[in-house]
């Protein structure tokens, strides 16, 4: 690509010293490059990221055809305790800042076992399902069924180590419903909002080690059972929070995006960011992002090549507000992400921009 960093800040960041005319003859956004290959590319965005007045707002806007919140969505941030009216401000926020330079939004997410509100850690009867989480789903995909487009309907459903044969985590939701209640959750979703793509999301299914492995295994039943049950189901969600740590056998993740593949699924990589700190130590700036780089090159040729990749969502774009720099002392200046933390480009963003311009999908987004 023939972009420099000095044209990017020129294009997104409107520095005085910016060739503006030059930079913008330059720059393609990598929302623009995915297009051109019947993709997409996005970023979860905060409030702040995307509001008029926030400081960045035009980097998000030039480099995304996609924003996912990042938070907003969710059912704690929503309601914070069980039974409170839902605050739907900052999401609506968010919904009508995309609405306004066309963005499409990935919904995110309506169950997950994380951040709910208070007191619904105890939610444990079908009874409790149907007063709380069944009409929460519903309101959530109803109110935005124009404005988003794809829907994580379950987050991270798997969890081998909890120790249920099907592989599955054991969450309220699963002590409310049982395996059943990802089947109810797709059928609310797909009732409240009959246009969206309705997607599994979940991480850890790339790496050859063997607790990813029984990760796969239990992800392909779990799809297996929901479309062998009629249940609509349009796509496999991948995370890719990826880990310099672990060993890649991209013959292993070809296998398994392969029979994603044969289910007539989409995939899409959902949440981009590389842990590289926690064995960065005697290594540069400059080589630490290099080797982000490489990491996410690694894992990412492999899923490009696959006709049913839609897109790729990182979870930000710059390391400075990354979620992985509050996750331990050894985690504070990661390297993760296509920006740097003075939101210049690192070389993240050329890889994905060369992966963007040198493949095609045969799939429709
Ligand atoms: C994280 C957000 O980045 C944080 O801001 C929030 O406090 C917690 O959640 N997997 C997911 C995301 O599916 O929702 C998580 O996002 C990161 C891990």
């Amino acid at each position: 690509m023939s972009f420099t960093r000095r044209s990017l800040l020129a294009a997104f960041a409107g520095l005085p010293f910016a060739p503006s005319a030059l930079a913008s003859a330059q720059t393609v956004g990598l929302g623009e490059l995915a297009a051109r290959s019947g993709r997409y590319f996005g970023s979860a965005v905060t409030r702040d990221d995307v509001s008029d007045a926030g400081p960045h707002l035009r980097l998000f806007d030039g480099e995304c055809s996609v924003w996912v919140p990042t938070w907003q969505m969710k059912w704690g941030a929503l309601v914070p305790t069980l039974g409170d009216v839902p605050d739907y401000r900052a999401c609506d926020a968010i919904v009508a800042s995309a609405a306004k330079r066309g963005k499409r939004l990935r919904g995110h997410a309506l169950i997950w076992h994380e951040h709910l509100p208070a007191g619904a850690e105890r939610l444990s009867t079908a009874a409790d399902w149907r007063r709380f989480v069944a009409p929460h789903i519903t309101a959530v995909a109803g109110r935005y069924r124009d404005a988003v487009f794809e829907w994580d309907v379950v987050n991270e459903a798997i969890e081998p180590y909890d120790g249920g044969a099907d592989f599955m985590r054991r969450t309220p939701f699963y002590a409310m419903l049982g395996s059943d209640y990802v089947a109810e959750a797709f059928r609310l979703a797909e009732e409240a909002a009959p246009l969206a793509r309705l997607y599994l999301n979940d991480d850890h299914l790339y790496y050859a080690e063997e607790w990813q492995e029984r990760r796969r295994a239990g992800m392909l039943g779990l799809l297996e059972r929901l479309l062998k049950a009629g249940v609509p189901i349009h796509g496999l969600g991948m995370q890719c929070h990826l880990d310099t740590r672990l060993h890649f056998d991209d013959s292993v993740f070809r296998r398994f995006l392969k029979r994603i593949e044969d289910l007539g699924l989409n995939i899409s990589i959902t949440e981009l960011d590389v842990t590289e700190a926690p064995n960065a130590r005697g290594r540069s700036i400059s080589r630490r992002r290099l080797r982000a780089a490489a990491e996410a090159e690694k894992v990412l040729s492999v899923a490009f090549d696959s006709p049913a990749l839609a897109g790729v969502v990182t979870w930000g774009l710059s390391d400075d507000d990354s979620w992985l720099r509050n996750r331990g002392p050894d985690m504070v200046d990661n390297q993760g992400l296509p920006y740097d933390d003075a939101y210049r480009s690192a070389p993240l963003r050329d890889t994905l921009a060369s992966l963007f311009a040198s493949t095609q999908t045969r799939h429709p987004t």
